[in-house]
C-alpha cells in the first residue's frame, strides 16, 4: 500500500467507533530491551564534581573529577581495558560479589592497619602501583605521586616508561622506591635498568610479564579519535613514535630503544633465572594469576609475586584478580609474600583481599585520578580515603588488625 494511503487509514481506523473504548496505549508494543553495549562505554560522572581534594568522599569523586579535567585521549589511556573489558569491569565486579562476615562484640577501640614486608613495616596494605606516563595527567607527574606517598609513608613503584627517572624519584620520595621494570627484547636494556635501580639503591625490583605483546585497547582507541589535539609535540610524528618516542623515557635514557624492541614476546622462565643472577634487590614478579606460574617463580628464586591483571589491560579473561589470587597463594603456602592489584577501589576490597592471603594491596588509577584531579593533594587525599575506609570495615568486622582478617572474615 503506498504510503498516503497507508496513513488515511489509519486515520480513519483511529476516528472509526469500532475502536472507542479501546486503549490504544495498551495495544503498542512494550519498549525493546536494552540492548547490551557491543563495545566498551565510556565512564561517565555520577555526582556532582567535588571542587578540592577535601570535597572527595570516595575515589570515584576523584574519577570524575580526572575524566572532567583529562583530555579525551589522555582519559581514554588511563581508563581503558581492552577488546570488550570484561576483564576490566571483572576485577571490581568480583570484589562486589564477595561479602564480610563481620565479628561482633570484639574490642576494636585500637585498630592497626599496619603491616610488614622485607623488614620494613607500612601503615596501611595499600601500595601505589606502577603507572607509566603521569605527565599525560597532571605537570607534578610522577613527582606529584611521590611527594604524596612521602606524606603518607606509602610504598610507590616506579615504572620503566614513567617520566621520571629512578633517580629523581627518590629525591622527591626521600628514600629509593621500588622498580618496576619491563622485560624488552634485548638484554643489555634489562642490564643497564637493573644497574641504575640497584646504583640508586632501590629495594625491589618488580618484573611486569603480562604483556608479551601491545594488547588491543579499543576504549583508549576511540577517545584518541575524538581527541583534537595537536600531539606530535609531545608524542612525536608516527615516524618519531616507532624509532625515538621511547627512547626519550628517562629511564631508556642513553639506551637508543625503538618501539618495536619494547616488549618481549620471545621471553621464558630462564630470563626471570638470569635476572635474578643479576640483582641483590628483592625480586617480584608482577602479573601472575595462576598457580602454575606461581610454582615457576618460586623455582626461580623470586622474592615476591604480585597477582595482577595490568589493571585488565593484558588479556580479557573476564577474571578479576581477586579471583586469580586464592589458586596463588594455595601454591605459594606462605613461602614469599603475594601482593595483588586490580580493581581495587575500597577499604573494604582491601580486607577482602588480605582474607583471600594478599600481604599487601595495590591501587593505580585511583590514585592517579587524584593526581589527575588536584595534583599531589588528590593522591594524599586517595590514600586518605582508603586508609579511613579500611579502619571502619576493620572495626565493623570486628578485625582489628591485618593479622586477625583471616579466609573467615569474608564469604561469597
Ligand atoms: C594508565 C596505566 C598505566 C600503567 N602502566 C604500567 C606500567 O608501566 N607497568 C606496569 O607494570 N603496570 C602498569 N599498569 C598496571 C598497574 O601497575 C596496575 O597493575 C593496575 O593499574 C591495577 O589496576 P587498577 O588500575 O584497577 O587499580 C598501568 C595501569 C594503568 C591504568
Amino acid at each position: 500500500m503506498p504510503d498516503k494511503s497507508r496513513r488515511d487509514f489509519l486515520r480513519w481506523l483511529a476516528a472509526s467507533p469500532l475502536l472507542a473504548g479501546l486503549d490504544l496505549k495498551s495495544c503498542t508494543r512494550p519498549p525493546a530491551p536494552p540492548v547490551p553495549p557491543t563495545a566498551p562505554q565510556p565512564l561517565g560522572p555520577s555526582a556532582p564534581l567535588v571542587t578540592s581534594a577535601e570535597q572527595a568522599l570516595d575515589v570515584f569523586d576523584m574519577k570524575a573529577v580526572a575524566q572532567h579535567k583529562l583530555p579525551p585521549a589522555h582519559w581514554g589511556y588511563l581508563s581503558t581495558g581492552v577488546d570488550g573489558e570484561a576483564t576490566l569491569r571483572a576485577n571490581e565486579e568480583a570484589y562486589a560479589r564477595l561479602y564480610l562476615r563481620p565479628r561482633l562484640m570484639v574490642d576494636v577501640r585500637k585498630l592497626d592497619t599496619s603491616v610488614t614486608l622485607f623488614g620494613r613495616t607500612w601503615p596501611t596494605p595499600i601500595f601505589m602501583c606502577p603507572v607509566s606516563g603521569q605527565l599525560a595527567y597532571h605537570p607534578d607527574r610522577e613527582l606529584g605521586s611521590a611527594r604524596a606517598a612521602k606524606a603518607k609513608d606509602t610504598l610507590q613503584i616506579l615504572s620503566t616508561v614513567g617520566n621520571t627517572g629512578v633517580e629523581e624519584l627518590a629525591q622527591a620520595r626521600g628514600e629509593p622506591t621500588w622498580y618496576q621494570l619491563y622485560p624488552t627484547s634485548r638484554w643489555d636494556v634489562t642490564q643497564a635498568l637493573v644497574a641504575r635501580a640497584t646504583r640508586t639503591g632501590c629495594p625491589a625490583i618488580c618484573v611486569t610479564v603480562d604483556l608479551p605483546y601491545d594488547s588491543n585497547r579499543e576504549t583508549a582507541a576511540r577517545l584518541a579519535r575524538q581527541d583534537t589535539r595537536d600531539c606530535t609535540g609531545c608524542h612525536g610524528t608516527p615516524a618519531q613514535r616507532e624509532t625515538t618516542y621511547f627512547a626519550k623515557k628517562p629511564m631508556f635514557s642513553g639506551l637508543k630503544i625503538v618501539r618495536g624492541e619494547v616488549r618481549a614476546p620471545q621471553l621464558t622462565w630462564e630470563f626471570v633465572s638470569k635476572l635474578r643472577d643479576l640483582t641483590k634487590a628483592k625480586l617480584l614478579i608482577k602479573g601472575l594469576v595462576t598457580r602454575e606460574d606461581a610454582a615457576r617463580a618460586l623455582g626461580v628464586g623470586a622474592d615476591g609475586i604480585i597477582v595482577s591483571n595490568h589493571g585488565g589491560r593484558a588479556e580479557d579473561s573476564g577474571r578479576g584478580t581477586i579471583d586469580s589470587l586464592p589458586e596463588v597463594v594455595a601454591e605459594v603456602k606462605g613461602r614469599i609474600p603475594v601482593l595483588v592489584d586490580s580493581g581495587v577501589r575500597r577499604g573494604s576490597d582491601v580486607v577482602k583481599a588480605l582474607a583471600r592471603g594478599a600481604t599487601m594491596v595495590g591501587i593505580g588509577r585511583p590514585y592517579v585520578w587524584g593526581l589527575a584531579a588536584f595534583g599531589q593533594p588528590g593522591v594524599e587525599r586517595v590514600l586518605d580515603i582508603l586508609r579511613h575506609e579500611l579502619e571502619l570495615t576493620m572495626g565493623l568486622a570486628g578485625t582489628p588488625r591485618i593479622k586477625d582478617i583471616g579466609p573467615a572474615a569474608i564469604g561469597s
